[in-house]
């Protein structure tokens, strides 16, 4: 079964406030953008990626990203890309011609760029049309850029198993509740039941299809992720564990937490 993961990196980032679009921000030396390609490649289940970028970035965004692809996968990482391949390592490195046995180095995964629309729906649809075959797509955020390749397994393996639509969740732990527009509360929320859903989100790629098509003859802009317009479709979406160091970087603050992140060895 093919996978693609679609990475829509075409926001401006006005939130984070760091002086370019958010995709583009460094963080530890490097764009998010590069991180989360860099990610995409090392779980081992993407066999293509098209990037979503803002039109007057789409060879920066190839560059970053065709780069970031090359790193070799299961070969340590340092904070500032691919470890001197002429320095010590403590493995066995893909495709390494010295050590016989070693395992062949993968193929990088080739990269398409397409310019970005102005809302985050419109940069997954066009991404989509760019996808020329595929069984699986993965729809995923540049700006959750550390998701471990364990996220990116248990979507994958939750499709392959016979679901059309799934997400990675995680528990709420603050309480929630409903408020009018002014700030009076109205009711509480059971917090058992609601969860924080993260990406990438999976797909079997006619159900991402025809949601997408949905949309545009009938626009909900009360979706705010793509398995929300997939659910209109009556389609069952399937929860699978998440994983804090999936943040979605969105605030300086976050931004900050990711870095502690990098530092701990979550790259
Ligand atoms: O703005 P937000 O954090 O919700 O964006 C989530 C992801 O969608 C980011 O990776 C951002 O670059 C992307 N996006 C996009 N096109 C837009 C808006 C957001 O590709 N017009």
């Amino acid at each position: 079964m093919s996978t693609v993961l679609l990475l829509p990196a075409a926001g401006s980032g006005t939130r984070l406030a760091a002086g370019a679009p958010k995709a583009f921000v460094h963080l530890a030396g490097r764009p998010l953008l590069a991180h989360a390609v860099e990610g995409a490649v090392r779980s081992g289940v993407i066999d293509a990626i098209v990037i979503a970028a803002p039109s007057s970035l789409l060879e920066d965004a190839r560059r970053i990203a065709e780069t970031a692809a090359e790193a070799p996968v299961g070969s340590p990482v340092g904070l500032d890309g691919p470890v001197d391949p002429d320095g010590p390592v403590d493995s066995v490195r893909p495709g390494d011609p010295d050590v016989p046995g070693a395992p062949a180095r993968p193929a990088p995964v080739p990269i398409t760029v397409v310019e970005g629309g102005a809302d985050r729906v419109v940069s997954v649809a066009a991404a989509l049309a760019a996808v020329p075959q595929a069984d699986l797509v993965l729809v995923h955020d540049a700006a959750r850029c550390l998701t471990p390749a364990s996220v990116y397994h248990r979507v994958v393996a939750a499709l392959k198993a016979g679901a059309s639509a799934v997400v990675p969740v995680l528990p709420m732990t603050d309480t929630v509740k409903t408020t009018t527009d002014a700030g009076t509360v109205v009711g509480d929320l059971d917090r058992t039941a609601l969860r924080r859903v993260q990406t990438p989100q999976g797909f079997v790629r006619e159900a991402l299809i025809a949601a997408h098509g949905l949309q545009r003859t009938d626009p909900d802009r009360s979706a705010t992720d793509d398995a929300g317009l997939v659910e209109r479709l009556d389609i069952a979406v399937v929860g699978v564990p998440g994983d804090e160091a999936a943040l979605k970087i969105t605030h300086p603050i976050d931004l900050r937490v990711a870095e502690l992140y990098v530092s701990d060895g979550h790259d």
